[in-house]
């Protein structure tokens, strides 16, 4: 009620372009004290209408997930390969939330499906590779679970282009061994899962076909990194890591 207030009087004050750019030079400073960034509002993936109504319809459904930029790079992806043939596997889905972008990036006529993997249980058991700089994992088994039926609601106007396969990774992946993909998106936090998906889902992705990894710049996974950088060590892509946090990797 009092932000809205606030705005309301800036934009009859100096105008709505004006009072958004005084505002963001404040959230700026105040963001900079602690080394935080805040995003700049003339970037046009901010109101990108598939992004707005992806992001809309998520929030309406209280679906609880990874931030803004993470979520338009997954729907930026998806858009790039509509042309591409095959479908789309992600493994870790959590409450749903990247699946959402996932399937919205594709296009709402699209026959695309999302071949999800995920323990429904949480983590699985960190290793010495998840370990971080300081000492132990940022992770116990377990961690960031929810229930199967949760994510089933959450991605329920999606119909059955939301294909769910419940187990630890790769227990399940040999069923779908015969098929070829345009997009994976693997976000499981840990070294062992992380090398599992890419080991599999590489040989059959399509050329011009996307793998992302949530997990490769941040702090808390660096066994998701060390996967990722160790599997395409001898492969012909390069690995981009993006500001945040994701990689990406086009197939050749
Ligand atoms: C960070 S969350 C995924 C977040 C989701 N992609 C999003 O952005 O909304 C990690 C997920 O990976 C799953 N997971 C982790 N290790 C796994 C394993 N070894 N086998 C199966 N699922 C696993 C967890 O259950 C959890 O749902």
């Amino acid at each position: 009620m009092i932000g809205r207030a606030i705005d309301n009087l800036g934009e009859r004050l100096w105008g709505r372009d004006r009072y958004r750019r005084k505002y963001y030079k404040l959230a700026k400073r105040i963001a900079a004290i602690k080394g935080f960034e805040v995003y700049k509002p003339h970037l046009v993936w901010l109101t990108d209408e598939e992004f707005v109504a992806a992001r809309e319809k998520t929030e309406r459904r209280g679906i609880e997930g990874g931030p803004n930029d993470r979520c338009y790079t997954l729907l930026a992806a998806a858009r790039s390969v509509r042309d591409i043939p095959g479908d789309f596997a992600e493994c870790g889905v959590r409450f749903g939330k990247s699946s959402r972008f996932l399937l919205s990036g594709a296009g709402e006529q699209s026959a695309k499906r999302l071949f999800i993997f995920d323990s429904f249980e949480g983590l699985s058991d960190p290793g010495a590779d998840d370990a971080m700089s300081g000492g132990g994992a940022a992770w116990v088994k377990g961690d960031l679970a929810v229930p199967e039926e949760i994510v089933r609601r959450n991605l329920s106007d999606f119909g059955d282009r939301a294909v769910l396969y419940k187990g630890w990774i790769p227990d399940r992946f040999g069923e779908v061994e015969a098929g070829r993909f345009s997009l994976v998106h693997v976000d499981v936090d840990l070294y062992e899962p992380t090398m599992a998906a890419v080991e599999f889902f590489y040989p059959r992705v399509n050329p011009g076909g996307v793998i992302l990894c949530d997990d490769y710049g941040s702090a808390d996974c660096p066994g998701a990194k060390k996967a990722i950088d160790e599997f395409f060590a001898d492969k012909p892509e390069n690995v981009i890591g993006l500001t945040s946090g994701q990689s990406l990797v086009i197939k050749r």
